[in-house]
């Protein structure tokens, strides 16, 4: 026959929470995973368990007057299944939890719900069921290809007896959906003994090989009025792929901010996401010139850094509404697309133009989750303005310290270019020699 509407929202609920979970435990990761591609991933990975647990809760509202209880713990098991992954001590044990036992345990259980419920009675939720168990395969796929990169033999076998036992705490929930039969045994927790140590302080591959570096001045030479628009789409595609770092410090808000409404999640992740799309631009932008960006391009994590571990979390939401505010007027992302498709780069245009409309959304979604705290929007800018002035990018520091040199990557990036271009270096050009020491990225100049 089907499911009734009390066992269809029963496991509504369930799916809700773990894809909740899942959005929490990716985002709390992608500041202080190194690897690039699973910053990335994470990423787009949350964004969509972001929408899906929009869609359930919308879902089970449509079925059940509130209060809803969508913030309750649905299953016990469920909930040390899911704090056992999310403290996985390392990138491989948190791939094997997320990909290999949590995401497929969901599929299962959507899969599931196909067979088990009637598709005239329920299908609106069949077919939410049925969006969110594409992205869930799409996730998994990845995350296979992910483990065979980053798992050995030896590294699964360590795994083995803690695989082993989050198997046993699906068995213990009656897998995801709560419909199998229940073991409910006593389980000693390995992980989730301990609260989970949450690390704001990015982290970057090998291939960010001078994380402190902020020897080149992108905006300067952009607004530099003697600079041809071809030369300055390396510039673009340098703060693009340098946009690396928004998502890292965006994670950090997100995860520290708690008690919102979920439409607050949704959309932070998204914009969180559309950062890291941003960057990939910037890297294919690279890949398309032909240029390996690893050997000549040096994009810092001195933003997210500072911000990271200087400022609360809602002064580092006022600077980005700041930040993102300044970048609407000529100067800003109008401007950067007039140049991009000035250079005759199409690829260049073609993400321009996107990174202007995404940036017209993000201005939309600053207003809405942090503006309007405000009495009016300049106090909401000032605050901003004011926590910007603080934050402290010690441009020297780090030279002294020996964890940079600053040094000028920008005339070997422009001198291949320009071979691959097969036109001769402007001398003018290849002398382009402004750091940050003494401009923020906004042109102001920094106090002495
Ligand atoms: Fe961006
Ligand atoms: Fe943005």
């Amino acid at each position: 026959m089907g499911l009734s509407v009390e066992q269809c929202v029963n496991r509504l609920k369930r799916y809700h929470y773990a894809l909740k979970r899942l959005h929490g435990i990716l985002v709390a990761r992608i500041t202080a995973e190194p690897i690039y591609e699973l910053k990335l991933a994470f990423s787009l990975h949350a964004y969509y368990c972001a929408e899906h647990v929009a869609t359930m809760r919308q879902r089970v509202g449509e079925m059940r007057e509130p209060p809803l209880g969508l913030e309750a713990v649905p299953d016990a098991a469920l909930q040390r299944f899911f704090d056992e992954i999310q403290n996985g001590p390392t990138t491989e044990l948190l791939l094997l939890g997320i990909y290999e036992k949590a995401l497929p345990a969901l599929h299962r259980a959507l899969e599931r719900h196909r067979q088990d419920s009637n598709p005239l009675t329920d299908s609106p939720t069949l077919r939410i069921c049925r969006f969110a168990a594409m992205e869930i395969q799409e996730m998994i796929d990845f995350g296979t290809q992910a483990a065979t990169c980053l798992i050995n033999d030896f590294l699964r076998n360590q795994a083995s007896e803690w695989l082993g036992l989050l198997d046993l705490l699906l068995k213990d929930a009656g897998e995801l959906e709560g419909s199998g039969p229940r073991a409910n045994l006593p389980r000693a927790e390995k992980y989730a003994k301990r609260a989970f140590p949450y690390v704001r302080t990015p982290k970057r591959d090998e291939r960010f090989s001078d994380p402190y570096n902020m020897g080149v001045h992108a905006e300067m030479f952009l607004y530099d009025q003697q600079f041809s628009a071809r030369d300055k789409t390396l510039m673009i595609f340098f703060k693009r792929l340098r946009e690396v770092d928004v998502p890292e410090m965006m994670a950090s808000i997100i995860q520290e901010t708690k008690d919102k409404p979920w439409e607050y999640y949704r959309e932070m992740t998204r914009q969180l996401w559309d950062e890291a799309r941003h960057a990939i631009m910037g890297e294919l932008g690279f890949v398309r010139l032909g240029i390996d960006w690893t050997k000549y391009v040096r994009p810092p994590f001195t933003w997210s850094l500072a911000l990271n571990t200087q400022l609360e979390a809602k002064e580092r939401h006022a600077v980005l509404y700041f930040i993102e505010q300044g970048l609407m007027p000529k100067t800003g992302k109008r401007y950067e697309w007039e140049i991009a498709t000035e250079s005759g780069d199409p690829f260049a245009a073609l993400c321009q133009d996107y990174d202007w409309a995404d940036e017209v959304l993000h201005a939309r979604i600053g207003r809405d989750w942090y503006a309007k705290e405000f009495g009016t929007n300049r106090e909401a800018i000032a605050y901003g303005d004011l926590a910007w002035s603080r934050v402290l990018i010690d441009w020297s520091r780090y030279q002294a310290e020996g964890l940079t040199e600053h040094e000028n990557w920008w005339p070997d990036l422009y001198r291949k270019a320009c071979q691959l271009w097969q036109v001769d270096p402007n001398p003018e050009t290849l002398n382009y020699q402004h750091t940050y020491e003494s401009t923020r990225a906004d042109l102001k100049t920094l106090a002495e």
